[in-house]
């Protein structure tokens, strides 16, 4: 294996510093733009990674506040100051557009988020010798014991310890077992996926944590069977002043402080339509918003969520100002003659983007379309195909939702030229 001296020129879209060697890049993890390092490359020549033996000099290097970072998977970019961590995350943005022809595009300052905040985790729990929770390591199946977190919300940070001592009750010698941790406007809901049923002193164990935790609702999944522990409170979350119950594991932006600026970018970027399409509306974080401008119709692929949509919107008596339709937008994407009902549509994919969808208003007449995305590269890509079909991509804000991760959350707004 060889060592060569490389200068680190930029981050790349997974974290790791980028050097150039031979005219090409190679990429080091937990490097920061200008150091000058030691590296060992990589005995495979396609893969191009290097491992750090010695820094030389420090370049833009800050010191991580967590004392995991490097070894747990969470986060990826503590290590940067902080201007070259905002440069970092713009920097990604510009290469995904300029990588389908985006060249002088309006793209805001970094919104940045507190950390601290994120109220939605999968915590991995195992048990081999000692029980062990938290995040699982970069680019590995080992679990990274968590001590602290400094990403998470104190109220899902304080459930580690407990769930490591549940694990260490339920869990058999090498088991295995996740939790999926959603905290709601009643407390938190936990979701222990389990590798099989809980034997009956498993299921009071769950009870009994459920109960000493002040846990919202506890429940536990099997393969497809899920069964509920307890329910002490109801799971919700509040749109624009609605209630609307969480099912099991649902979707919800990565913080109340994320639906916030998130929902405030959407509003400022709809104008003042009179007939509005919310699609992959999930829960109706957007859609409640919205509907103060004017009516919805909310699309949603998940039962339970349009579901749980449907039911916040009558129980608030908005009923007439939000319609929910179940759709898979994959398959069966609104057509251009549906698309006509609307004069503003608002999209937010998951990471896979919205390729049918977009194809579809590449036909449409619609006049503004807002883009809600969490994936860079897929957002371009439904960009080109919007612009090529005669929109104006307009405006784009970045927003650092999962702070410290190489996630990239945006807004965009298009107009028909
Ligand atoms: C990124 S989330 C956005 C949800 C919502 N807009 C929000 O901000 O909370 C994407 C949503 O798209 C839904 N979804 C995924 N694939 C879908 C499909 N093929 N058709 C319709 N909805 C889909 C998911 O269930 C999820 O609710």
């Amino acid at each position: 294996m060889s060592e060569v001296d490389l200068t680190i020129d930029s981050v790349g879209v997974r974290g790791d510093g980028v050097a150039q060697h031979d005219g090409k890049p190679v990429y080091v993890p937990f490097t920061a733009p200008g150091d000058r390092v030691r590296v060992r490359l990589s005995p495979d020549k396609d893969e191009r990674r290097g491992e750090v033996v010695e820094i030389l000099a420090a370049g833009e290097r800050a010191k991580p506040v967590c004392r995991h970072f490097g070894t747990c998977g969470g986060c990826a970019l503590q290590h940067l100051t902080d201007e070259t961590y905002a440069a970092a995350k713009l920097g990604w943005l510009q290469g995904a557009l300029a990588q389908h022809g985006f060249k002088d595009i309006e793209i805001a300052p970094l919104r940045r988020l507190a950390s601290g905040t994120r109220r939605r985790a999968r915590l991995a729990l195992a048990r081999d010798g000692e029980a062990v929770a938290g995040f699982h390591g970069r680019m590995s199946h080992a679990i990274v014991d968590m001590r602290e977190c400094h990403v998470l919300h104190p109220a899902l940070v304080a459930l580690v310890a407990p769930l490591r001592r549940l694990a260490a009750e339920i869990l058999p010698r090498r088991g295995k077992a996740s939790a999926a941790l959603t905290l709601g406007d009643g407390g938190v809901d936990v979701l222990l996926e389990l590798s099989k049923a809980p034997a009956l002193d498993g299921l009071e164990a769950l009870a009994r944590f459920a109960a000493e935790q002040d846990i919202a609702r506890m429940s536990w999944r099997a393969g497809s069977t899920v069964a509920p522990v307890a329910q002490r409170r109801p799971v919700r979350a509040i749109f624009a002043g609605v209630a609307v119950d969480l099912p099991l594991d649902a979707f919800v932006q990565a913080s109340a402080e994320a639906d916030a600026v998130l929902s405030g970018l959407v509003l400022d970027a709809i104008g003042a339509p009179r007939r509005i399409a919310d699609l992959y509306a999930g829960v109706g974080t957007f859609s409640f918003a919205l509907a103060a401008r004017a009516p919805v119709h909310a699309v949603e692929g998940d039962a339970e969520a349009a579901k749980a949509l449907g039911q916040a919107a009558s129980r608030a008596n908005v009923a007439d100002r939000v319609s929910v339709e179940r759709r898979d937008l994959a398959r069966r994407p609104l057509s251009a003659d549906e698309l006509a009902r609307f004069d503003a549509i608002v999209f937010d994919p998951p990471r896979v983007g919205a390729l049918a969808q977009s194809r579809m208003l590449a036909g449409s007449t619609v006049p503004r379309v807002v883009a809600v995305s969490c994936n860079p590269a897929t957002f371009a890509r439904d960009a080109r195909i919007l612009v090529d079909g005669g929109y104006t991509l307009a405006h784009v804000a970045p927003v650092d939702s999962f702070v410290w991760s190489p996630h990239l959350e945006l807004v965009a707004r298009f107009e028909r030229r």
